[in-house]
């Protein structure tokens, strides 16, 4: 446990390097289980979801060595395809482990599985694709046993444009040899990067990053030397929420602009003074800032994981601003804490709220209740005046890579103690 201490009101100004993509990285490091053998995935977060990711690999018979980003990993001793159930309900994307168990041992076991509490998070959609897939599935006091001694490719239609649905899916079908199809496929870059990884192990995979994605699965996979892993849009994308609010010029690099095509579009409609460049994204502070209308969407539309930060930018903003999340329907927990700092937000519904600006922030004591509302307090702490303590900051470290050194680095007056 650990709590972050923010004297905020200052102007911040610099440069962040952004690092590699925790949602690229998880379900690359779940493929490594497909062909046992000896892997590198370099540019590779040290962050708390990938330390659990690998703790959860080392428990199954994994073996790794992570230091300075870059990852070495062996899945040649995997002897386990029970997911220790303490460590499963720390992260939502252990489901994307089922797959490759099913795989490579016929059986998967697993209990629902946890990590940040931003709606029901239901599994229907990742059940009904092993259905498809002739899995069978049982049961049983909160945690499910996948079998199937003979899995076959299938032609599918996901119910929910689910990202890890969609991961589950490739990784299963990859090692199946024959044609499945994925229809209604979420388009995100990692689940791009995942393709293209699967790809260099064997796999025939065209269509990832659109709605339909074919695989010719490979009779067998085959391990992939090294493997880059691609930089964090919505790491890119809430610094630059940041720059924005604060009226400070900051720049993100070592990104691929394309990624944050709806974020640069936002930014620009509200009138913020931006550059893009082939690596890298400036914003400039921007006297008038206007109200907007965010709705999140599926990619590549606004994403969800950028709707807390953004919100805090519309706090700034002349006017009413809507901020419609209609993908999780928990994920507004964190406007009472920014009432609190002096928020004018008025709740419609579970998926809508009203954002009244521009409203001074005041510094005070908050929670941070999931990881990407936790960084919105932080660029909210650190736009108020004074001192504001925002406490289960360990949430922020889960996805966000030296997130108090890189703030410093921007003139933040930042620091982490451990509770
Ligand atoms: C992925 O979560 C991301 N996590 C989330 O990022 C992100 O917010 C989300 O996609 C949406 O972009 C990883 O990639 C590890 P979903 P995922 O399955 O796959 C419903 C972060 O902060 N749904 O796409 O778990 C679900 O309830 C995290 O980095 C079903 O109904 O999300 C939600 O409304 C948070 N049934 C919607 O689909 C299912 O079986 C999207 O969920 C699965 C999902």
């Amino acid at each position: 446990m650990s709590r972050l201490i923010i004297n905020g009101g200052k102007n911040l100004k610099g440069e962040v390097a952004i690092s590699g993509s925790k949602n690229s990285a998880l379900p690359l490091i779940a493929a490594t289980l497909l062909a046992p053998g000896d892997y590198e995935l370099t540019n590779v977060p040290h962050i708390t979801d990938v330390e659990i990711f690998l703790k959860i690999i080392a428990d199954l018979g994994g073996k790794y060595y992570f230091r300075h980003n870059q990852l070495k990993i062996s899945t040649k001793y995997i002897r386990k395809w029970h997911l220790n159930q303490h460590l499963v309900q720390k992260l939502r994307a252990s489901i994307l482990l089922v797959a490759p168990l099913l795989a490579r041992f016929g059986r998967a076991e697993i209990a629902h599985p946890g990590g940040c509490y931003i709606g029901k998070r239901p599994l229907d959609t990742h059940l009904k694709l092993f259905e498809n897939f002739g899995v069978k599935i049982k049961k049983s006091a909160g945690r499910y046993l996948f079998s199937a001694r003979k899995p076959k490719p299938a032609k599918i239609f996901l119910n929910e444009v689910s990202v890890t649905a969609t991961e589950n899916a490739l990784l299963l079908a990859a090692a199946l040899p024959g044609r499945s199809v994925i229809k209604s496929a979420a388009c995100e870059p990692h689940v791009v990067d995942l393709a293209n990884f699967l790809n260099t192990m064997g796999a025939r995979i065209s269509g990832a990053g659109t709605h339909t994605i074919m695989i010719e699965g490979a009779k067998k996979l085959l391990p992939t030397k090294t493997f880059n892993v691609s930089p964090d849009y919505i790491e890119a994308g809430t610094y630059l929420a940041l720059g924005a609010a604060a009226k400070s010029r900051i720049k993100v690099s070592r990104i691929n602009p394309n990624y944050l095509d709806a974020v640069i579009h936002r930014l620009r409609e509200i009138g913020i003074k931006l550059i893009a460049n082939k690596d890298s994204i400036e914003v400039f502070p921007t006297a008038k800032i206007k109200s907007s209308r965010i709705q999140i969407d599926t990619y590549p539309g606004f994403p969800t994981d950028l709707q807390a930060p953004f919100t805090v930018l519309a706090t700034q903003a002349d006017g009413t601003s809507l901020v419609h999340d209609w993908l999780f329907e928990r994920r507004f927990s964190y406007i009472e804490d920014l009432a609190k700092m002096g928020a004018n937000i008025t709740l419609c519904d579970p998926h809508r709220i009203l954002v009244n600006g521009p409203t001074e922030l005041y510094a005070t004591k908050i929670a941070s209740p999931d990881l990407r509302a936790g960084m919105a307090l932080v660029i909210a702490a650190l736009i108020a005046e004074g001192e504001s303590v925002i406490e289960n900051a360990e949430l922020i470290d889960r996805g966000y890579e030296n997130v108090v050194e890189k703030l410093k680095g921007l003139g933040a007056d930042i620091r982490q103690i451990s509770n």
